[in-house]
């Protein structure tokens, strides 16, 4: 019977592999790396590892379907205790092509290398149980520890070079880079300048890149016109060069545990921003205050891995309705780390320069005087509260 593995070339799916067979009795591991964008050396790493061990080893290309969710996951602003949600969305996406590949190859189960800790567990089978397939997690069903696997693999002469991968647990797709375990476990440890590859260490140079958007969605970068994935790849240079989209965090995971984690996510970063800035423009106070809400529900949802999901359905919806007047341009400074907006232009603009000038003295006929009676009752009932509390006080 054969079983189709979550194959990236790193420690933890390499070593499963040989566990697939020996202690789970499957005579056929089928390999699946999923593209989301990594860098080209994570193929070849993975082809190079896989043919050593003599894999069976497929790549099915997401990144245009990957691309499209992070540009959905702008329309919601969506960031996870504030870092933009890369890995938590490459999941899902990964989970379903190799629910493919393994239906297609007439696989009786799916396994991943993930750990009994983490979140991408949750991910994967939250995925994969909508099928019949069993699931297999080596990793946390023989409760492995990464020092384990590196020994394992040393006496087993199992090809895991790969510089640092041995100590730190890295995840890379289109949208994000994450870094964690190792010498990063300890929240005192600060962080070598080399864990980071997408960004440069800021500097004082500044450059604006403008952003159009088109109801909601980033559709050209400094006034061309890209595909999504050309657009994310491109921007994660430009900015990365400045030293944007860097985060050192303690983060939450779903199980409760407290982490320490680092992420590179240059380009996320920008068209949030940018997004963020257009929104402030073309929406009214009580249509900004609500979509708050609405994109934390699909930040929570995303970052579960959820993102098939009757409630996300129902936000698409609130999104849709919304999105079609976040049209126009953002244009945004990088420098030192930092992506700022700086100028934002919309037909949809809810906003009268005339009226809100300091140099026009009336808006539609209201003349400044006419603010007096709202300036009299102001805070009219908190002053009123203070009065009896501190006269109850006294008697
Ligand atoms: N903690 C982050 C998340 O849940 C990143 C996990 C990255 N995975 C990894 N194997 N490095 O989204
Ligand atoms: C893992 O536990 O396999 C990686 C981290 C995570 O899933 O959150």
């Amino acid at each position: 019977t054969r079983v189709a593995l979550a194959f990236s070339g790193g420690l933890d799916t390499t070593v499963c592999v040989p566990l697939l067979e020996e202690e789970y009795g499957y005579d056929e591991v089928i390999g699946v790396t999923v593209d989301v964008g990594q860098p080209e050396e994570e193929f070849a790493e993975a082809e190079e590892t896989a043919e050593a061990l003599d894999l069976e080893h497929y790549v099915v290309d997401a990144k245009a379907e990957f691309a499209e969710l992070c540009l959905d996951s702008v329309r919601a602003n969506a960031t996870y205790q504030g870092y933009p949600l890369g890995t938590a969305l490459a999941r899902p996406v990964i989970a379903e092509k190799i629910l493919d590949v393994a239906l297609e190859h007439d696989c009786a189960a799916v396994a991943h290398g993930c750990t009994g800790k983490g979140n991408d567990q949750l991910r994967f089978e939250a995925v994969w149980r909508a099928s019949d397939l069993e699931v297999i997690a080596p990793v946390r069903e023989l409760g492995l520890t990464r020092e384990w696997e590196i020994e394992y693999a040393d006496e087993k002469d199992l090809p895991v070079e790969g510089g640092n991968e041995g100590a730190w647990s890295i995840d890379t797709n289109l949208w994000s880079r994450s870094v964690e375990g190792d010498d990063l476990e300890d929240p005192t440890y600060v962080p070598p300048e080399d864990i980071y590859e997408w960004t440069e260490t800021p500097g004082a140079d500044e450059e604006l890149v403008e952003i159009e958007f088109e109801d909601g969605y980033p559709v050209a970068l400094n006034g061309d016109e890209l595909d999504a994935v050309s657009l994310i790849q491109e921007l994660n240079e430009l900015a990365g060069a400045h030293g944007v989209g860097r985060t050192d965090m303690m983060e939450d995971r779903m199980l409760g545990l407290k982490v320490r984690e680092n992420y590179e996510h240059p380009a996320a970063t920008v068209l949030l921003t940018a997004h963020e800035g257009l929104e402030q423009l073309v929406f009214t106070k009580s249509e900004r205050d609500f979509k708050t809400t609405a994109d934390e529900e699909w930040a929570q949802q995303g970052y579960k891995g959820l993102v098939d999901t009757p409630l996300m359905a129902s936000l698409e919806g609130f999104l849709d309705a919304s999105q079609s007047k976040v049209t126009g341009t953002v244009t945004v400074k990088l420098q030192g780390g930092q992506a700022r907006p700086v100028a934002r232009d919309s037909a949809y603009g809810v906003y009268s320069e005339s009226a809100a000038s300091f140099n026009t003295e009336t808006v539609d006929g209201i003349e400044q005087a006419d603010a007096t009676g709202v300036a009299k009752y102001h805070g009219f009932q908190e002053r009123l509260a203070n009065e009896v509390l501190a006269n109850a006080k006294k008697s």
